[in-house]
């Protein structure tokens, strides 16, 4: 028989009661609730994809951008991280976006360049859109 989480699901995963699914003190149930503050209203983009090619390897560089940041041409977001470790090492790299880049059906992506930061002696550029979203 293949285990399938989803529809046989464990029976240590069904016996929390609902009274400790509910603690706030214990990290691994707590869920954060959502802020209202205005800055972290909005849309955030999915990005991933592989850096360009240097010292024979390439490293993956998923993640998420913040929500929008306005500006007087349109909203960009910042989007930091580290790469996947791949040689022996990982990278880091910070940016902004540019701004929206209008798609079919109300949705816009950005566009994004950055240079990694310098590890093993060299560094990396990742250059692409992100994912698309609606604002
Ligand atoms: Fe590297
Ligand atoms: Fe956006």
């Amino acid at each position: 028989m293949v285990f399938d989480p989803i529809q046989n699901p464990p029976d240590s995963l069904l016996s929390i009661p609902l009274s400790e699914a509910e603690d706030t003190q214990n990290p691994l149930l707590y869920r954060p609730q959502k802020t209202e503050s205005k800055e972290k209203k909005g849309h955030t983009h999915g990005h991933l994809g592989a850096t360009t090619c240097q010292d024979g390897h390439v490293h993956m560089h998923p993640g998420v951008t913040s929500t929008p940041i306005e500006t007087e041409e349109g909203h960009i977001h910042y989007l930091t991280g580290n790469t996947t470790f791949d040689d022996g090492h990982i990278h880091q790299y910070e940016a902004y976006t540019s701004i929206p880049i209008p798609m079919p059906g109300g949705y816009h992506t950005h566009y994004v360049e950055i240079r990694t930061t310098m590890d093993d002696g060299h560094t990396h550029v990742i250059k692409g859109f992100t994912e698309p979203s609606t604002s």
